[in-house]
């Protein structure tokens, strides 16, 4: 098996740029309504196979992106966690964001922070990044609890520009973590 290029490497976990073996987990992981649950809806394949080169773009223009994970012990594929430019309008963006999602079998391990506070980290030191804001539901208590666990600091709320039709998007909890 070839050597994997990981951007970040924590105790556990490799984050990398995406690649065609994401794309059938990937699109599994987000079919299933408990890991869509905070989300407007869960999505096709078409629409995973399109945010996968959405992630995939923004890796390559900037170095960074919501990158996929690989538990280091077995090379499984377990979902993503990273930073992302965020352009939609409000009062806390244009931003730089963190943001996770797992699949269920790996909730509960303490992956996605682990994997957060990796990030977060190389942000400030690798990529030269001032300020990243995180954005969920304020029902999201287990995105909040990475944010708080992470050292990130309640900021406000903001209603979601592009979601306007669904409550849980009126208040999504900001939170900030500056250098
Ligand atoms: C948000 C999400 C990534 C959080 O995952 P998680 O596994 O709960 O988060 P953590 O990595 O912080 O793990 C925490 C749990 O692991 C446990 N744990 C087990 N082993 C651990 C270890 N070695 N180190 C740390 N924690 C460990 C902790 O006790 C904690 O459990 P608790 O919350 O019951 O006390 C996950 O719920 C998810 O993917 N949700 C769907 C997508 C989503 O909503 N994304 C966010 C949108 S804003």
């Amino acid at each position: 098996m070839t050597e994997k290029t990981y951007v970040i490497k924590t105790e556990r976990l490799g984050l990398r740029n995406w690649q065609k073996s994401d794309i059938i987990p990937f699109t599994n992981m987000c079919a299933d309504p408990k890991v869509m649950e905070q989300f407007p809806s869960t999505l096709s394949a078409p629409e995973t196979k399109e945010l996968i080169t959405r992630l995939s773009n923004h890796f390559n223009e900037y170095g960074y992106t919501y990158f996929a994970i690989d538990l280091l012990e077995n090379n499984e594929f377990i979902g993503f966690a990273g930073i992302k430019n965020q352009t939609w309008q409000s009062e806390y963006t244009p931003c730089v964001d963190i943001g996770w999602r797992l699949k269920q079998s790996a909730w509960g391990k303490g992956f996605a922070t682990e994997a957060a506070q990796g990030c977060l980290k190389e942000a400030f030191s690798k990529f030269g990044i001032k300020e990243v804001l995180s954005f969920a539901t304020n029902t999201n208590t287990p995105s909040e609890n990475v944010m708080k666990k992470i050292g990130m600091e309640y900021i406000g709320t903001v209603q979601h520009p592009a979601i306007i039709d669904d409550p849980r998007f009126e208040h999504c909890l900001v939170y900030r973590s500056k250098l």
